[in-house]
């Protein structure tokens, strides 16, 4: 498996830190999207979108703002993600029929849910410019992250 772009343990690590400081959720969702946005292409647009019932709530992003503040689960990619309980990865995303358009630069997308045990609490969107831009080592990197803000949040 070829390196990750993403490197995922240093964010981890902020992400403990944060916590031991005791800093608002918001903080540690915000910590997440812009570190990880920071790695650089694929990553142009990483959006913590939050579980509340049965619709996903934007609660931080780095990178192009959004029309897409909610979500309902089952609308979207985003929503297939909660509906399905798995991660998505689409690598084209003119053909994917639940595509919700962000941003017409966008090329594929991957979504990254954020669970304990059985319980979904929200999920890391990540937009790409590039067309296929995540392969099996970005999406373990993004879980890594994903599953310290499980334990974190
Ligand atoms: N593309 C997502 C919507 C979120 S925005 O792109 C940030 C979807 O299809 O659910």
């Amino acid at each position: 498996m070829a390196d990750a772009v993403l490197k995922s343990e240093p964010i981890v690590k902020a992400l403990h830190a944060a916590f031991c400081r005791d800093v608002p959720r918001h903080e540690l969702l915000q910590l997440a999207a812009t570190r990880v946005r920071e790695a650089g292409s694929p990553y142009t647009g990483v959006y913590m979108y939050m579980l509340q019932g049965d619709q996903l709530e934007l609660e931080a992003f780095d990178g192009r703002a959004t029309d897409h503040t909610t979500i309902p689960v089952g609308r979207g990619v985003c929503g297939r993600a909660v509906a399905e309980m798995r991660d998505l990865n689409v690598p084209n995303v003119r053909t994917d029929a639940d595509y919700l358009a962000c941003s017409i630069e966008t090329q594929s997308e991957l979504v990254v849910l954020i669970r304990r045990h059985d319980e979904i609490l929200g999920q890391i969107d990540v937009d790409s410019d590039v067309p296929d831009g995540f392969d099996a080592s970005e999406l373990q990197a993004v879980k890594d992250v994903a599953d310290a803000l499980a334990a974190l949040l």
